[in-house]
């Protein structure tokens, strides 16, 4: 049976991926902070993952009963919102960068081994992660975590290569979510639909390549 960790499956785009991979007959393995308290399709089995803690994602695999076709790393935080060219508060540094940058690193390094022949291993990071395309300086601390974590994907790739999985960075879009906020144009099933695609197709969207969810390859 082909099996999916989705890690940051409270809300957003991680609970989409869930209901997507749940409602195409996939065993759907679910990564949240807090898993009593989400409410999830019946059969997906939770597991207790704060990406900040390394010892609940070594707990986890300890506890993993199946290996993985696929891993999505949804975890995310922001941090300040209308940060400009500031200096960031050390703790919500510390914050954003354990959360979007030591988190996926972890997840890759712990789950690579695990990963079933012809896997992926999906980061999402972000468009505002590319300093090929960044026009703004709003939300530096986000845009720096994000091209941090385009790195370690980028990097991961490369350690991979010869028989680990295919490892990608994705940008989901503007999407409707809490981080997205309510003006985002676009809802998380068209996004997650294409996500989806990217990351199942090995050909058309090789390892180490940072993808938008229509496909299109995003500038580092
Ligand atoms: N929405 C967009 O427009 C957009 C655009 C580009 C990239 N992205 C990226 O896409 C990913 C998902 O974003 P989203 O829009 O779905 O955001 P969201 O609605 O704010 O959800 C964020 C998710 O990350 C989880 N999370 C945060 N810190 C965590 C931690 N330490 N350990 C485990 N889980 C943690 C949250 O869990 P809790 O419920 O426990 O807080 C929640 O499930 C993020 O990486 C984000 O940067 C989003």
């Amino acid at each position: 049976m082909k099996t999916v960790l989705v890690v940051g499956a409270s809300r957003g785009l991680g609970l989409e991926f869930v209901r997507q991979y749940a409602a195409a007959g996939w065993r759907v393995l679910a990564g949240l902070r807090h898993p009593a308290s989400t409410e999830l399709p019946a059969a997906v089995t939770s597991y207790a993952i704060d990406v900040c803690k390394l010892a609940s994602i070594e707990a986890v695999l300890e506890a993993l009963q199946h290996e993985l076709d696929h891993l999505v790393v949804c975890a995310g935080a922001l941090g300040p919102r209308n940060q400009a060219f500031e200096t960031p508060d050390p703790e919500e540094f510390d914050q954003v960068m354990r959360t979007n940058v030591l988190g996926p690193i972890a997840l890759i390094e712990q789950f690579a081994p695990h990963i079933r022949p012809g896997g992926c291993i999906a980061v999402l990071t972000s468009r505002m992660g590319s300093i090929g395309d960044a026009e703004s300086p709003f939300a530096l601390l986000y845009r720096c975590s994000k091209a941090a974590a385009n790195m370690a994907v980028r990097c991961a790739a490369k350690a991979c290569a010869g028989g680990g999985p295919r490892i990608v960075a994705l940008h989901p879009g503007w999407v409707r979510t809490e981080m997205g906020g309510p003006d985002a144009p676009l809802l998380p099933p068209e996004s997650v639909t294409g996500m989806r695609r990217v990351i199942d197709d090995a050909e058309a969207f090789p390892s180490g390549g940072f993808y938008n969810y229509l496909g299109e390859t995003v500038p580092w």
